[in-house]
């Protein structure tokens, strides 16, 4: 019986989480789980599942969750999430929920030498130096990737050195705007961008994906996660999302991953690795049905926040936080309606011109720097665009 921890459990990836441990219950057990505001969903999982510890990052959230009743215990606050990683007894942290609220909770869990699926790729944009620190002291705790592509990218390296991979080939679907003209995108509602055409997910990596910084900050997750410089990261625009993601060999050479686009997979392959469950409940990929996949280079005029997360990521530093923060609120303006599609790049670009650069950053100046940041951009959106 391998003991979860499932941070973001009433997301998307929490609920696709959910549903595999129902199926496999008799090799998973949940033993806290967390949620922003969801109260009652996380509620009525708990009762399900009989998990004893829930969270509830948000404080009126969990005021109003007084009003409910549950056998779990429940906590607030950033502090008491941190005790639980650290004291609890669990055998692998679903770090699913969205934004760089993830880093504190992950480097936490290293430190008690946990085993973490990892999805939420913010968390490695922001504090990917310091996750690499930590886990070089921490040689016990290891983090599997869950996002598709980093997952397909882990697969394909099982058993091959380190010295022979000349390139990783980040695939990417596009996007609901591959085909729109520059003219067209000035006029993109945030309904056309929730809508993807391969996967369904949250609302903010959803658009992420529609502006193509969702594939930015996978370079800067596979930076860290594989050890690689930004120049053997390569970043191919494949709309039907098959072949998940490919490692190129110094003799030329390439091994891809591939199978239909369903976020199940990557993440039962976390949960199970270094084995793999039986799945026989998934639509299966049928080769002869297929037809012919597409590979094209990505466009970076129309698409400029994937040239920002490369000009960041090499940047290094303090660059990438800058560039998380920023997205983050620009997405959440665009979301609110207060700001264009078009805009959410270029109070990117703002942003990374505005803030020098800080050398080597530690936790505190990374959080210092993640919240000048967004104080920025939300008090100055309007002067700047
Ligand atoms: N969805 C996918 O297919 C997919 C694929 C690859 C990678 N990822 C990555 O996985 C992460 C989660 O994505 P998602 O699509 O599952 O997002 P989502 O559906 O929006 O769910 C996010 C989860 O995080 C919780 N959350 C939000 N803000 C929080 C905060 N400040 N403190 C604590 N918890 C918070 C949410 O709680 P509430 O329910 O209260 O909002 C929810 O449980 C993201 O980093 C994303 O980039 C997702």
């Amino acid at each position: 019986m391998k003991k979860i921890v499932i941070l973001g459990a009433t997301g998307s990836i929490g609920d696709s989480t959910i549903a595999l441990i129902r199926k496999f219950s008799k090799q998973y057990q949940i033993v806290g789980a967390a949620t922003n505001t969801s109260v009652s969903k996380l509620f009525n999982i708990a009762d399900e599942l009989d998990i004893p510890y829930l969270h509830i990052m948000d404080d009126p959230a969990y005021k109003s969750s007084k009003k409910l009743s549950t056998k779990a215990k429940v906590e607030s606050s950033m502090t008491s999430l941190l005790e639980f990683l650290a004291n609890a007894d669990y055998d692998l942290l679903i770090a699913a929920m969205v934004g760089n609220i993830g880093l504190l909770p992950v480097l936490e869990a290293i430190k008690a030498n946990k085993t973490i699926a990892l999805a939420n790729k913010e968390t490695l944009v922001s504090g990917g130096h310091l996750v690499q620190e930590l886990l070089k002291k921490h040689p016990k705790s290891s983090i599997l990737p869950v996002d598709s592509e980093h997952s397909a990218i882990f697969q394909c390296l099982r058993g091959e050195s380190k010295k022979e991979v000349k390139n990783i080939w980040l695939t990417a679907s596009g996007g609901s705007f591959r085909n729109k003209s520059l003219e067209d995108m000035k006029s993109i509602s945030v309904k056309d961008a929730l809508t993807h055409p391969n996967w369904d997910m949250g609302a903010k990596i959803t658009i992420d994906s529609s502006s193509m910084m969702n594939k930015g900050l996978e370079v800067i997750e596979a930076r860290w996660l594989f050890d690689c410089k930004f120049d053997q990261i390569k970043v191919v625009v494949h709309p039907q999302s098959i072949i998940h993601s490919a490692v190129e060999f110094q003799d030329n050479s390439f091994i891809a991953q591939m199978g239909q686009p369903d976020m199940t997979v990557p993440i039962s392959f976390a949960l199970s690795y270094p084995n793999r469950n039986t799945l026989n409940h998934l639509k299966p990929l049928d080769l002869t049905t297929l037809g012919s996949l597409q590979f094209e280079a990505p466009d970076l005029t129309r698409f400029p926040c994937l040239k920002l997360a490369f000009l960041a990521g090499k940047t290094g530093h303090s660059a990438p936080t800058v560039l998380n923060a920023a997205n983050e609120v620009a997405v959440d303006l665009f979301l609110k309606q207060k700001i264009q599609f078009l805009d959410i790049p270029k109070l990117i670009k703002n942003s990374l011109s505005h803030f020098k650069v800080y050398k080597s950053p530690n936790l505190d100046k990374i959080l210092e720097i993640d919240n000048e940041t967004r104080i920025y951009i939300r008090n100055n959106y309007e002067d700047i665009l």
